[in-house]
């Protein structure tokens, strides 16, 4: 497993027991992972699809580093399953795991898309050439709210 990326945890990233909170950690992982899927899929539009069970092994403490190792484990048709854990950079003690994270490549449309890929790279060579920007849907408006076109007021107006 290559360890990819080092964070410090800082006192915002703590929960009141003092340690570091465990939804930080799991969005560091998320986008962490997603970077990674990106540069091996060669498409910015990847998704999480499913984790699996997560493991808080040990804590973290203010002014720790760790970081962060990413294994992939399998290149399917239109995704990449990958395997993570998080560890104290000293220590080398483990803090998270989590087994099976799968991401998937998208197309335009938001539709699983056949990426073409079957082993990781170790260079830069499928970065996309051009971020492009991503269509939003049109936001669904119940007819209700439309219709009225009522005014908001505050809650204790
Ligand atoms: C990602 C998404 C487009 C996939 O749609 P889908 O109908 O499941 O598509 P498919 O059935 O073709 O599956 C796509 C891939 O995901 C894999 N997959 C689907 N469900 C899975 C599951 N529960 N566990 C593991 N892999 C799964 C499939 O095996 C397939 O991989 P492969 O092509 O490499 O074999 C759709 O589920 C989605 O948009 N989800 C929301 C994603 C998102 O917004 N994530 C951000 C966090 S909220």
């Amino acid at each position: 497993m290559r360890y990819h990326s080092r964070l410090w945890v800082r006192p915002e990233n703590l929960n009141a027991n003092g340690t570091l909170f465990g939804g930080h950690l799991l969005s560091w992982i998320d986008e962490q992972v997603a970077l990674y899927s990106i540069v091996q899929l060669g498409n910015e539009r990847v998704v999480t699809k499913y984790m699996s069970e997560i493991n808080f092994v040990s804590s973290a403490w203010q002014g720790d580093i760790i970081e962060l190792g990413i294994f992939p484990v399998k290149f399917g048709r239109t995704s990449l399953t990958l395997r993570c854990n998080v560890r104290n950079m000293v220590t080398r003690e483990s803090i998270i795991t989590v087994d099976k994270i799968v991401m998937v490549s998208l197309d335009d449309q938001g539709r699983p898309l056949e990426h073409g890929y079957s082993d990781i790279t170790y260079a830069r060579d499928r970065i996309p050439h051009r971020m492009k920007p991503i269509p939003r849907p049109e936001p669904h408006v119940p007819e209700r709210i439309s219709a009225a076109h009522e005014p908001l007021h505050d809650l204790d107006g």
